[in-house]
């Protein structure tokens, strides 16, 4: 059954970092064709009403159509210590984390985490996601299960540590870090909407034996994305020299052992070595930008423009619970300040870019989600762009598209998504 969502639809050409608001394709009073779970036809409603006219119709009047958010960098089980105050990231790690994530050695905990955190992220128009679990199997299980229940398309690997920088309880082995890997991969890898991802967590917390045997994991699954941490903190990166003092910087760390790859996405990615960034462009490699994360852990300001303009792909993500909202609209109020603070000012519709096309792109999901397009699946949301009064009160002076977005991306919330749309169907 072929069916019309009307609206104003934003959908992307091309690469807004790139181009800036000219990648952007707005229609004022626009329509979406879905059938199917997918995106049979986008355009202006008259021409898309004449075309199906036994179409049913949901008329969202002024809200905005766009692709669902993609967070491509977020933990669901430290969904529950979200907003934790007064640490560091080492301190904060070993104060809030490690003690909540031993608790996913109980399966039924994973299980109510998982629900708990779909419910978020749904509500806040987050359709895609690529998260880290814990070292627990029960807790990528958990994931999984509750994304395939909810028709989902998303993204998770079991985190791996070996080292005794990791507390008693919260380690594994290489051994076993391969072994459950690889069985979650053969289990979960392609089944629906689901991809796993090899995920060391970070070079301080494995062996060099443990990289490795991920580094081999991926070598037999190069399709599968590899996610981990790269230089969010100064303390962090000194941390890692002491522990890999042959390294030459931190990127080697992961590079040494078969861990750098055009499938690999390093989260944070503030501080590099110019060595770094070289080699990152030169392989293709990607990064997720977690500005609320950063500001909140006290990590640096990260560095959009610049590495965008040096080719590489960057996708927004809330880092829940280092980044401090599950909302990708904060998350692209935050993205937007930071760049402020580095003399940039990002462009309303590269900041809905990094949240969307850009942020499938980095994941390698731009054929499948991230747009409003034919044959796209049909992940989308609409957005009142008058949420509040405080917002509404701007938005009403807005003499374009992006005036009248731009208030909702900085003070907006879950307040501002009014319909979602998961694989074609109507989630809320
Ligand atoms: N580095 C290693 N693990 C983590 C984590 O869970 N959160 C953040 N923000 N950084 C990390
Ligand atoms: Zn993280």
């Amino acid at each position: 059954m072929i069916e019309l969502i009307l609206g104003q639809v934003l959908s992307f050409g091309a690469d807004a970092m790139a181009e800036g608001p000219g990648a952007a394709r707005h229609e004022a009073r626009g329509a979406v064709a879905l059938e199917a779970g997918r995106i049979l036809a986008v355009g202006p409603a008259g021409d898309l009403r004449a075309r199906y006219p036994a179409a049913p119709v949901t008329d969202m009047g002024d809200k905005l159509l766009s692709a669902g958010f993609i967070d491509t960098h977020v933990h669901y089980p430290q969904t529950a210590i979200i907003a934790s105050w007064g640490k560091r990231l080492i301190d904060w790690l070993g104060t809030y984390t490690f003690p909540e994530e031993m608790r996913f050695a109980d399966p039924a905990h994973a299980e109510r985490v998982a629900k708990t955190y779909f419910d978020l992220a749904l509500a806040h128009g987050t359709t895609s996601m690529c998260s880290y679990c814990t070292i627990h199997p029960a807790s990528v299980e958990a994931f999984f299960l509750e994304a395939e229940a909810r028709g989902v398309r998303a993204l998770a690997g079991r985190t791996c540590m070996d080292r005794a920088t990791a507390p008693e309880g919260l380690r594994d082995t290489a051994q076993a870090a391969y072994d459950e890997s690889k069985a979650l991969l053969e289990r979960w890898h392609g089944r629906n909407r689901l991809s796993y991802v090899i995920t060391p967590r970070f070079s301080p917390t494995s062996t060099p034996d443990q990289l490795l045997a991920l580094g081999s994991l991926w070598a037999e699954h190069p399709d599968c994305l590899m996610q981990t941490h790269l230089s969010e903190q100064v303390d962090e990166i000194a941390w890692v020299k002491s522990l890999y003092p042959q390294a030459r910087d931190y990127l080697d760390t992961y590079e040494t052992f078969g861990l750098l790859g055009a499938n690999a996405v390093y989260g944070h990615a503030i501080h590099l070595a110019p060595r770094e960034m070289a080699r990152l462009v030169e392989v293709g490699a990607g990064l997720a930008h977690c500005p609320t994360s950063n500001t909140f852990i006290g990590s640096g300001l990260f560095d959009t423009a610049g590495m965008a303009a040096a080719g590489l792909r960057v996708g927004l993500a809330t880092d829940t619970g280092g980044g401090s909202s599950f909302s990708m609209l904060r998350t692209m109020a935050a993205a937007y300040e930071v760049a402020q603070l580095r003399g940039v000012a990002l462009h309303p519709a590269q900041l809905w870019y990094l949240a969307t096309t850009g942020a499938a792109r980095l994941l390698r999901l731009e054929e499948k989600v991230g747009n409003l397009a034919p044959g796209m699946e049909a992940d989308l949301i609409a957005l009142d762009l008058a949420s509040t009064p405080a917002i509404a009160q701007r938005a009403a002076r807005a003499e374009n598209v992006w005036e009248a977005l731009f208030p909702t991306i900085m003070m907006g919330d879950d307040r501002a998504i009014a319909g979602v749309w998961v694989g074609g169907k109507r989630h809320r």
